[in-house]
């Protein structure tokens, strides 16, 4: 496994994708679980499986198809990771950052972000879809991050700054798109915890009480490669469940899937209406 990925091996994987197609992605697209249909709405895909790229961390929970699928959306040329992997399966942080290099390497000036996550705000509800303001880096703040290693100067500065992890044009944008739609849009921080356990009633009293808004085990570490190379950012959670915050219930993958669906129309319009917009 690679501990750190040099400037030559991003641009091995960035090569062999554009050996493959001949469109040049702006846009880059991150599907979280149970959102993987999302990409069935990208005209002229060219399919391109993980397992074909070198070095690509394949997804190997089920709800995340593991294929890149580049083509259009509204007129916008994107790269669409339909599944992710996570740093739960046995990655990296290293390899699980690659993707948002290969993507910058390839030209993606926005990566758009989605995850399905848990809802420790109790206004939210399952279904619900939540712009991410803001995020609690927990997995890097315990010294997880793929920016570990030497720096990339030719991408990023060795300190680069989180002030504005998520673009406020892309929010505008995004709430924009909800007015106009009558779509409700919760907004909130995103705390990223390593998982795959589901949190105790105790780890949920804290993420609430340091101001978590909604919960999940990704996002963050390609959020942190993104802003390190100057990508702006458009996060959503998808809210899959209601944190459990007193024992009394319990939290499922097969739940977290199953809301998929409901969530998936209303993502695929917010993100329809943000790519017109640009
Ligand atoms: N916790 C953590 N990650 C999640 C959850 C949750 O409740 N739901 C979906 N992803």
């Amino acid at each position: 496994m690679n501990e750190f990925f040099s400037l030559d091996q991003i641009d091995e994987v960035a090569t062999t994708i554009s050996a493959q197609t001949t469109q040049s992605p702006s846009v880059g697209l991150i599907l979280g679980s149970g959102l993987g249909t999302l990409a069935d709405s990208v005209e002229q895909p060219a399919l391109i499986p993980y397992d074909e790229l070198p070095f690509w961390p394949v997804s190997t929970v089920i709800g995340h198809q593991g294929r890149l699928v580049l083509g259009k959306l509204e007129g916008q040329p994107v790269m669409v990771m339909q599944g992710r992997a996570h740093y739960y399966e046995g990655y990296n942080m290293a390899q699980i950052g690659l993707p948002v290099r290969v993507m910058q390497r390839l030209g993606v000036e926005i990566l758009i972000v989605t995850n399905a996550a848990g809802a420790v705000n109790p206004d939210f509800n399952p279904g619900d879809v939540m712009l991410i303001t803001d995020h609690l880096n927990l997995i890097g703040m315990a010294g997880l991050t793929p920016l570990r290693g030497p720096n990339l100067d030719e991408l990023g500065t060795r300190f680069p700054d989180m002030g504005q992890a998520y673009d406020w044009g892309l929010n505008d944008l995004a709430r924009e798109v909800a007015h106009e739609n009558n779509l409700l849009l919760r907004e909130g921080v995103y705390a990223s915890l390593s998982g795959p356990s589901f949190e105790t009633p105790a780890d949920l009293r804290f993420l609430k009480a340091i101001g978590t808004d909604a919960v999940g085990m990704s996002t963050v570490p390609e959020v942190t490669v993104a802003r390190h190379g100057g990508t702006r950012v458009l996060g959503l959670s998808g809210i899959s469940n209601k944190a459990n915050l007193d024992g009394s219930t319990i939290t499922t993958h097969e739940e977290v899937l199953e809301a998929g669906e409901m969530i998936v129309p209303k993502l695929l319009t917010i993100i329809r209406g943000v790519l017109n917009r640009l």
